[in-house]
């Protein structure tokens, strides 16, 4: 079960992919997840992507495919993945097709002022990654996470000013790819407006289709 969740960010992506990828067995592959992962500590490529991602732009193409080129090799994606931020451009979604085939993208629609709402209001744990929001779901009052203890902290890339960047780069560079992959009969829009349980119920109907193959 190869597939895609292509969305603006803030829209769900790493919360529904998270839940999905456990219940489905299948590792949820986040390029984001993987260069702040490098950024902590970091490394060669950590460094070329601190300053792109907090100013809420694109790590170039060339850095992102190497990337996922090097993670699809892996044993554990031998029976499927979740892309959760990847392809972003064009040029990743083309060099994705040489390599494999996709069954599904999930786009998740979500109105630009939920957005903003949500990502202003994000929180992570710095140790599991755990997501949690002040507004909707609050992370513990002593600041530690509830599942390892890891810091919570707020993304440098989740100020207003930078979500807004980021939107008008999905905009520019990632909203074609919807019409790309609507072209090739694999896209499933999603109103993830909605109740996260909600939401994954509907991503679920569309995985459950592929979940033998
Ligand atoms: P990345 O980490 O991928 O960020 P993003 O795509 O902008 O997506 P987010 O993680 O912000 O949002 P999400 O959709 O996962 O929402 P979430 O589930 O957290 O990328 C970061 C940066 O890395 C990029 O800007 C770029 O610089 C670089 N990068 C990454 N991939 C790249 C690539 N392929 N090419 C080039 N550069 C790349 O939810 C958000 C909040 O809302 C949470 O608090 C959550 O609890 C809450 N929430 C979620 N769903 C609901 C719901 N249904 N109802 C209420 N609250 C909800």
């Amino acid at each position: 079960m190869r597939m895609i969740f292509l969305g603006a960010p803030g829209t769900g992506k790493g919360t529904q992919a998270s839940v999905l990828a456990g219940k489905y067995s299948i590792p949820q592959i986040s390029t984001g997840d993987i260069l702040r992962k490098a950024v902590q500590d970091d490394t060669e490529l950590g460094r070329k992507a601190k300053a792109v991602m907090e100013a809420g732009e694109l790590v170039p193409d060339d850095v992102i495919i190497n990337l996922v080129n090097e993670r699809l090799s892996q044993s554990d994606c031998r029976r499927g993945y979740i892309l959760d931020g990847f392809p972003r451009t064009l040029a990743q979604a083309e060099s994705l097709d040489q390599l494999q085939a996709i069954d599904a993208v999930i786009y998740l629609d979500v109105d630009n002022r939920v957005i903003i709402d949500r990502l202003t209001t994000r929180r992570v744990c710095r140790g599991c990654g755990k997501l949690y929001n002040v507004a909707t779901d609050p992370p513990p009052a002593s600041g530690r996470c509830d599942v390892c203890g890891g810091e919570i902290y707020q993304r440098d890339d989740d100020s207003e000013e930078t979500v807004r960047n980021r939107l008008d780069v999905y905009y520019e560079k990632t909203a074609p790819l919807k019409s790309y992959y609507q072209d090739r009969g694999v896209l499933h829009i999603i109103d993830g407006n909605r109740p996260i349980e909600e939401v994954r119920a509907d991503i679920a109907t569309v995985f459950n289709r592929f979940s033998r193959s």
